[in-house]
């Protein structure tokens, strides 16, 4: 097979195999080597294909290759692939967009990645109250920089306890990043009413995916955003999961909440790097005037123009409404099957996104999370990967939904996931 060639060379050279550490585990049941991806297929080197919820963790909302996307793209990348140097068109476009479409957004900064948003987002907090300390909570992942890699999915006994996701993390980032169970406003009160004056800033998935999905209390929201004002720090949302996959203006607009500052991006570009931190006009004024944000790639044409066509395809074609009636009829097919099957699993997930999680209980934290059957799970994806489906054997991730997914490939699904279902009762 040509997939394992590669793989075993790969081995040799790049660590792991793979770019990331969580791309890494898409090897299992066996290496994973794909060449094509269109719509909702992936194809790999030896001519399988699969239909894939995967989505690379996310960000194709429209479905792979989509072909407006690439031809705004090709065109772009014909004017000029990178100016380096003043501002183009284009940047001035997109920003207006989002400040359009985003309740938060007055000013707009564009980076090329999830990681570089939260970093800046976080430094601006500090710089503008003067402060150190930032909050975060268990469950959420913000991207791979110290500030941030902590609690992410501890392992069970390490629950409640800091926890780095990392070797190598700074000694300092552990005093200054502070951790609370998500949806706890008893605690976050705590926290705040301790440390409030050293805390710069809030920082959240409002529903954190990075481990399935934790949906929020309304009043945890609230308190948040109520408490943060009280004591003047700022309140950060990582909508990079959410914005436009669920709500083209972020979820902040149907929870009511609106924070200090925003980071996007995943589904903003369909696939192409692009990330930003969007925000109040006399924070992210102080970008380039004393607070340092650089890039030699930053507001790169190539994901302006992709995001650009992506928001304008999902505004077009009522993008968000298909893939959330879609999640909504997975989710209840999966439960259906799960009561018929008498395996122990619940499926969570919010519109366009859905896992199923090998556990009983209502998820409110990540402690309801910690415990579930890591081992089934990763039987669960190679089977299914088998049958032709494609997601990470990651038993904290989720599958996605694209405008490409139809109900033909729901039904393929949940006809896969009986059988495999069947084997586990
Ligand atoms: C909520 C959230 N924030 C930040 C990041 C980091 O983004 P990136 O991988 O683009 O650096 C991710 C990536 O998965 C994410 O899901």
């Amino acid at each position: 097979m040509r997939s394992r060639e590669i793989y075993e060379r790969g081995l040799e050279i790049i660590p792991k195999a793979a770019q990331t550490g969580l791309r890494s585990e898409t090897h299992y049941p066996e290496p994973f080597v794909p060449e094509t991806a269109y719509g909702c297929k992936i194809k790999d080197v030896d001519g399988r294909i699969y239909t894939d919820y995967h989505l690379a963790f996310g960000p194709i909302i429209l479905g792979h290759n989509h072909p407006e996307v690439n031809e705004a793209v090709k065109e772009q990348m014909d004017k000029g692939v990178l100016f380096g140097a003043g501002l183009c068109e284009l940047e001035v476009e997109v920003a207006g967009k989002l400040i359009d479409l985003i309740p938060s957004a007055e000013m707009v900064d564009f980076v090329n990645s999830g990681t570089e948003a939260t970093y800046h987002a976080i430094r601006l907090s500090r710089a503008y109250t003067g402060r150190e300390k930032i909050v975060k909570f268990e469950g959420c992942y913000h991207g791979w920089h110290d500030y941030v890699a902590f609690n992410v999915n501890p392992p069970p006994d390490k629950v409640g306890k800091i926890y780095p996701h990392s070797k190598g993390i700074l000694k300092a980032a552990y005093d200054t990043t502070l951790v609370v169970p998500f949806n706890d406003s008893d605690a976050f009160k705590e926290l705040m009413a301790e440390h409030h004056d050293e805390i710069a800033g809030v920082i959240l998935e409002p529903i954190p995916h990075s481990v399935g999905a934790i949906i929020p209390k309304k009043e945890f929201l609230k308190t948040l955003r109520k408490e943060t004002k009280t004591y003047g720090s700022l309140l950060i949302f990582d909508e990079i999961i959410t914005a436009f996959r669920h709500n083209i203006h972020g979820v902040q607009e149907e929870f009511g909440v609106i924070p200090d500052l925003t980071t996007i991006g995943k589904s903003m570009g369909n696939g192409y790097p692009i990330a930003a931190i969007v925000g109040r006009r006399e924070i992210m004024s102080m970008v380039h005037n004393g607070v340092l944000v650089s890039g030699t790639y930053s507001g790169h044409p190539s994901g302006l123009a992709a995001t650009k066509k992506t928001i304008e395809v999902i505004e077009r074609d009522n993008v968000i409404d298909h893939i959330t009636k879609l999640g909504e009829e997975y989710r209840k097919a999966l439960n259906d099957l799960i009561a018929d099957t008498n395996v122990t699993a619940r499926v969570v997930g919010y519109k366009s996104i859905f896992a199923i999680q090998f556990a009983e209980g209502e998820v409110v934290d990540y402690s309801s999370i910690a415990r579930i059957d890591k081992e089934k799970f990763k039987r669960f994806a190679a089977e299914m990967r088998r049958r032709g489906i494609f997601f990470t054997p990651n038993p904290m991730k989720r599958c996605h939904l694209s405008f490409s997914h139809t109900e033909k490939e729901m039904n393929e699904f949940l006809d896969a996931a009986a059988e495999v279902l069947s084997i586990f009762a």
